[in-house]
């Protein structure tokens, strides 16, 4: 099956038992056993539900995974995957990344003896130059967030599995629909669940999927069913009512995305955009070697911090909120907000500052965008 059928059918796409084709909520903690030693498959809601299997199994396929565990969030399962490590392993990690996950890697697992370094994975000669005979994972955005820089999958693989590593990669801000990072050599992938997945800002969730390599899938079982930080059945359901849409709803963000990247260099109070869909950006021919598509995603820098700060309050259609990934327009100011723990020389290194906006394009008329955007950032 190809990804758009893929995405509308599902896994197993409707009910066995009574044929509805919308996936049934298996509202349901636990079930019933005949006798001993007699399951139906499902136990325990923690182990295993239905509706949240079809999910798992869903984007399992999607990203060209051996299996999938749906989280409660992105970060319960950026936890999860944490936990895969020891006392005295050391991860690499881009440099250029969500502010929550170096917030879980330096305030919470660097207590357990993990080392975490961060660097500019879009180099290969530094990340090659960064392994040390303890690196046991490299973690990578790509895009980053919010610079969007790009790191080369099948590159930084081969280094990886040459050093007995896992290739991590958040595929959070591409959807599986325009990357597939496991297909470039990866061994795992993480998704925010809640940002395009969902796609409609009314879930968070996470999504773990790894290659068949079992004694990851062997130690992430464990992991999952011991700790409990698993996805409901009525959210499983949402965020597979969601995945029908993926393609719909993220050709059209990256449609209108296209056309406000190029729009925004011409206004006057803005002084750079990046977006791995400009022909100029640094790394646009490796983006279309390793994807089929550039999102939804656009950073840019305006003038000065006055201009940044009076724009968030000065719109009318645009939302001024954190996330991304849905179909409403969202506008982020990531020094104040997604980035706002992270550690202020990491951001001065990648260069996230007071002049940074992030946009997170919608599917609204990018007619009705520009003109608001325009407003908003006039002097
Ligand atoms: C790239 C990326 N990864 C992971 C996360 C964490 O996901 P969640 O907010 O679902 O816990 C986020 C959240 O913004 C993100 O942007």
């Amino acid at each position: 099956m190809r990804d758009t059928t893929l995405q509308v059918r599902g896994a197993n796409g409707y009910d066995p038992v009574t044929g509805a084709i919308s996936f049934p909520i298996y509202q349901s903690a636990t079930f019933r056993h005949q006798a001993l030693h007699q399951s139906t498959g499902y136990d325990y809601s923690r182990v295993k539900n239905p509706t949240r299997e079809e999910l798992e199994n869903s984007v399992a396929a999607l990203e060209r995974g051996s299996r999938c565990w749906a989280f409660s969030s992105g970060m319960a399962g950026i936890g999860a995957l944490l936990k895969l490590f020891r006392t005295g392993d050391h991860i690499l990690l881009s440099e250029d990344l969500y502010g929550g996950t170096v917030r879980i890697c330096n305030a919470i697992y660097s207590k357990f003896g993990i080392s975490f370094e961060y660097v500019d994975t879009s180099d290969i000669e530094v990340v090659k130059a960064s392994i040390t005979s303890n690196t046991k994972a490299i973690f990578v955005e790509t895009p980053s967030n919010p610079m969007m820089l790009v790191s080369d999958i099948a590159a930084i693989s081969e280094l990886a599995h040459v050093h007995q590593a896992l290739l991590i990669v958040d595929n959070t801000f591409l959807s599986p629909h325009f990357q597939k990072p496991l297909t470039l050599g990866a061994d795992i992938v993480i998704h925010s669940g809640t940002k395009y997945l969902c796609g409609h800002n009314d879930v968070v969730a996470g999504l773990v999927i790894v290659k068949e390599i079992p004694r990851v899938i062997e130690e992430l079982d464990l992991i999952y069913k011991s700790e409990g930080s698993i996805l409901g059945p009525f959210d499983s359901w949402l965020m597979l009512r969601s995945i029908k849409t993926l393609a719909l709803r993220v050709e059209k963000q990256e449609k209108n995305a296209l056309q406000i990247a190029s729009w925004l260099k011409t206004l006057p109070t803005v002084t750079d955009v990046y977006y791995v869909g400009l022909k100029d950006h640094p790394s646009y021919e490796l983006t279309l070697k390793q994807t089929t598509g550039f999102g939804g995603m656009i950073s840019f820098k305006v003038k000065s911090a006055k201009i940044a700060a009076e724009a968030l309050g000065k719109l009318k259609l645009v939302y001024f909120a954190e996330s991304l990934g849905g179909v409403e327009t969202l506008l982020t100011y990531p020094i104040e907000q997604t980035h706002a723990e992270a550690p202020k020389e990491l951001l001065a290194r990648v260069g996230v500052d007071d002049r940074l906006l992030r946009l997170s394009v919608g599917i609204e008329d990018v007619e009705d965008l520009k003109e608001d955007i325009e407003q908003a950032l006039a002097e």
